[in-house]
């Protein structure tokens, strides 16, 4: 394993794109993603089923022709090479492990088929097999395993070679919720331990937030936005992306001024936003999306308070680390419920009292209104 530099680009992919031609109709699966990714990283396609993150790891593995565009993998055309030479380990949904073979044997087969030497095969497979955690079930079966268990010599069988790169693909998604939380964890910690840099597949915005170092986020074939989870968190680039990933509220408002804008709420409630540069001509008609997640929001019992929206308390929910209030804010016609998350429960403010939402103007983004239209036509 060689030491790694965060900063180098391993693969480099450069508008890729994969059209499916079948006798009466062709599905663009991929269209024009452009992806780097770095040497050590764990990054990560999340996006709806149907997306094309599958499609975008068997092109890297070699299973799929690209319609379009360049694979490089260290500077090399990666096209070029047949799969079995691409150094690639992967792991998939189904674990696809031997039944008849124990798990040593499972682990040991790729390396066999290679010839290795018998001290090499052991050598190797021993070191996997602790780094996995498995070296007490190692003479089993894989049905004398649990799903917990399978998943690690899935990706023991993936590593044993030192592969170059590492590409899961939904390798969680045939465990329990719990069980899910916890691999994720040891997946990140495996990976980090192998230093190998690794492609991970979810349409889990949980899951991918908590063990990228960055996220791409896809839809219909096409790259969306990619960061860093918190860059992604915060920092949606529409509101599709604000909606896939976390909680959030969008509410309709009319955007009044340039620079730090004056934001109108049914023409009787204004918020100032700070800090956010603005520009009218970015909003037809004036109409705009606010959008805050509900830790960015802060409850008051003075329904009153100035540069706030007003609601009435509809839910309390008790979560354990925080607590979630379900205000339904007044409106002249359409009632809007919105989701507002506090760190302990508000002194004096019960279910069914009249309230003040202070939404904190630098966290909160503005879209157009056009693009929340273009979401629900689809
Ligand atoms: N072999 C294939 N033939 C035809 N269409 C395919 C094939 N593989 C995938 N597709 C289509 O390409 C699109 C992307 O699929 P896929 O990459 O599997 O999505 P994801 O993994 O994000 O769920 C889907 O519309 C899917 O139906
Ligand atoms: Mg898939």
């Amino acid at each position: 394993m060689t030491e790694h530099d965060n900063n180098r680009i391993t693969l480099s992919i450069r508008n890729l794109s994969k059209i499916f031609r079948g006798k009466h109709d062709q599905v663009q699966a991929l269209d024009d993603v452009s992806l780097d990714i770095r040497e050590g990283e764990l990054f990560t396609l999340l996006g709806p089923s149907g997306c094309g993150k599958t499609t975008t790891l068997r092109c890297i593995a070699g299973f799929e022709k690209p319609s379009s565009g360049t694979i490089d993998f260290l500077g090399r055309d990666f096209t070029s090479i047949p799969p079995f030479r691409r150094n690639i380990g992967m792991v998939f949904q189904s674990y696809a492990l031997f039944p008849h073979l124990s798990i040593y044997e499972n682990v040991a087969y790729g390396l066999k088929i290679r010839k290795l030497s018998r001290r090499d095969i052991e050598d190797k497979v021993n070191r996997i097999i602790q780094l996995v955690g498995l070296e007490a079930t190692q003479k089993r079966k894989p049905s004398e395993l649990s799903g917990g268990q399978q998943q690690r010599i899935a990706l023991a069988r993936a590593l044993v070679y030192d592969p170059q790169l590492l590409l899961l693909d939904e390798p969680l998604s045939n465990l329990d919720a719990k069980l899910r939380v916890y691999m994720r964890e040891e997946i990140r910690r495996i990976q980090q331990q192998a230093k190998v840099t690794t492609i991970y597949v979810t349409h889990d915005q949980e899951e991918a937030l908590s063990i990228s170092d960055r996220i791409a986020v896809m839809h219909a074939g096409k790259i969306s936005q990619i960061g860093s989870p918190d860059e992604i968190y915060e920092n949606p680039i529409s509101i599709r992306v604000a909606d896939f990933i976390g909680q959030a509220n969008f509410l309709a408002c009319s955007v009044q001024t340039d620079g730090d804008p004056v934001l109108w709420f049914r023409s009787t409630e204004q918020i100032t936003l700070e800090n956010s540069s603005v520009s009218i001509r970015n909003f037809p008609d004036r109409e705009g999306i606010l959008f805050v997640r509900p830790e960015q929001m802060e409850i008051s019992a003075d329904a009153n308070h100035p540069n706030s929206l007003r609601g009435e308390v509809k839910v309390i929910l008790y979560l354990g680390s925080v607590v979630r209030y379900y205000i339904e804010i007044f409106q002249d016609h359409d009632p809007q419920e919105i989701l507002v998350d506090q760190d302990r429960r508000v002194r004096g403010v019960e279910l069914g009292d009249p309230v003040a939402v202070l939404v904190h103007g630098q966290d909160a983004k503005l879209f157009p209104a056009e693009q929340k239209r273009q979401l629900e036509q689809v």
